[in-house]
């Protein structure tokens, strides 16, 4: 009976996620294209900015080229420094309250996946006045916000390109998701020079983070032939690139290429949704406090290799985009042998393999909300028994 409603489920979201209109963002690529993307802003005939940052990149010297561009521009602006990690209501409010005092015009966010989903908020609240947990749910915001421009100095979420933002209750201390196509920025820059300072261990968390997207998005049901190829890109950038920027964060080649496939990782699952990993993810940030990013990474080999056979094809499809391909394998060799690769990359990178303080009273609740949050909102290959996401949950605990 569940399986039932989960298939009607999936049914409704893909067709969805099809149907909702959305704008193509402008793209600015390369180095110095942040800068770029700033004098654009004065062409566009804004006259005062509020950048959206927090605390350690407001105080850092990545924003000092922003500024200086905008000067130089003749456009003024204003900062607001207050998003922390999973932005919670007062952030947004006191963020809309700067835009509104200064008499802003425009936000340019310039952060991770959490300033960026701050600075979408901010940007729609400004338009759209109101209870925050009203923008609960999808298409709930009846206005356009206000011009946005996301500047992301990290190559993992695709938040500058995706129509979701998650930000939290303070009170339930629930994630709220709010997904509206009108809160894809208008104007985004991929620029490897602002993200050269992340540290490796972001580098890689948030570069998983991608490389799931890409994956998850490639074998969902809703995917289509534009989010295939965007997907494949995405999967082949993070393996050529993904690694070396992890090792040389000063790689500016590598962080190129992560920056493009963070987009068009972001641009394809978007359109298609997700999968089981972030299902189970989301639940050890919840629980454990596991950055996103390490949650991924932490479950995506062995969430593949439980999917089985159903996914064996697709999976060897994106083992030949690496070059995994041997004369004569199978797909379900192929298929072991992508898993296989993620597995090693993600031991190359010293990434944490299990979530700190889970225990095991803790793994009922995971099991239970991960097979509610995939069985309900992504359009799974396959529909995991609770015995099955368990095994996998099982396997974070310490030994
Ligand atoms: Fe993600």
């Amino acid at each position: 009976m569940k399986n039932l409603y989960y298939k009607f489920m999936a049914i409704v979201v893909t067709w969805l996620l099809r149907l909702l209109p959305r704008n193509a963002p402008v793209v600015y690529k390369g180095l110095n294209s942040a800068l770029v993307l700033c004098e654009q802003v004065a062409v566009l005939g804004f006259g005062k900015v509020l950048i959206v940052t927090d605390d350690f990149l407001g105080s850092s010297g990545i924003l000092d080229g922003i500024k200086a561009t905008l000067e130089k521009s003749g456009v003024e602006f204003a900062v607001f420094d207050g998003v922390l990690p999973d932005p919670a209501f007062d952030q947004v409010q006191a963020g809309e309250a700067v835009y509104r005092s200064e008499a802003c015009q425009a936000v340019i966010a310039v952060g991770g996946g959490s300033v960026l989903d701050a600075a979408k908020m901010i940007a729609m609240l400004h338009t759209n006045p109101g209870p925050l947990d009203s923008f609960d749910g999808i298409q709930k915001c009846k206005k356009p916000g206000v011009p946005l421009f996301a500047i992301p100095t990290t190559a993992g979420t695709g938040s500058e390109i995706t129509l979701a933002a998650v930000i939290t209750d303070p009170v339930s201390h629930r994630k709220i998701p709010v997904v509206d196509s009108k809160m894809i920025p208008g104007y985004v820059a991929l620029d490897a020079e602002i993200m050269k300072g992340m540290p490796p261990g972001i580098t890689a968390a948030t570069g998983m983070d991608a490389l799931t997207h890409a994956v998850e998005s490639y074998l969902s049901k809703a995917s289509t032939q534009s989010t295939e190829l965007q997907a494949k890109a995405a999967v082949r950038l993070i393996f050529n690139n993904l690694v070396a920027a992890y090792h040389d964060g000063g790689n500016m080649e590598a962080r190129d290429g992560m920056a493009v496939a963070s987009f068009y990782a972001g641009a394809a699952f978007g359109k298609t949704s997700v999968g089981y990993v972030h299902g189970i993810a989301h639940q050890l940030g919840r629980v454990c406090g596991t950055p996103h990013g390490n949650a991924n990474a932490m479950v995506l080999p062995e969430v593949l290799a439980a999917y089985g056979e159903c996914v064996h094809q697709r999976l060897a499809d994106l083992a030949r985009t690496v070059n995994l391909d041997e004369p004569g394998a199978s797909d379900s060799q192929l298929a072991g042998d992508f898993i296989q690769a993620i597995a090693d990359m993600r031991k190359e990178m010293e990434l944490p393999l299990q979530p700190k303080d889970l225990k095991a009273q803790d793994i009922p609740g995971i099991v239970e909300e991960a097979l509610a949050e995939a069985g309900a909102l992504y359009p799974v290959p396959r529909y995991m028994s609770a015995d099955e996401v368990r095994y996998i949950v099982n396997g974070l605990l310490a030994a």
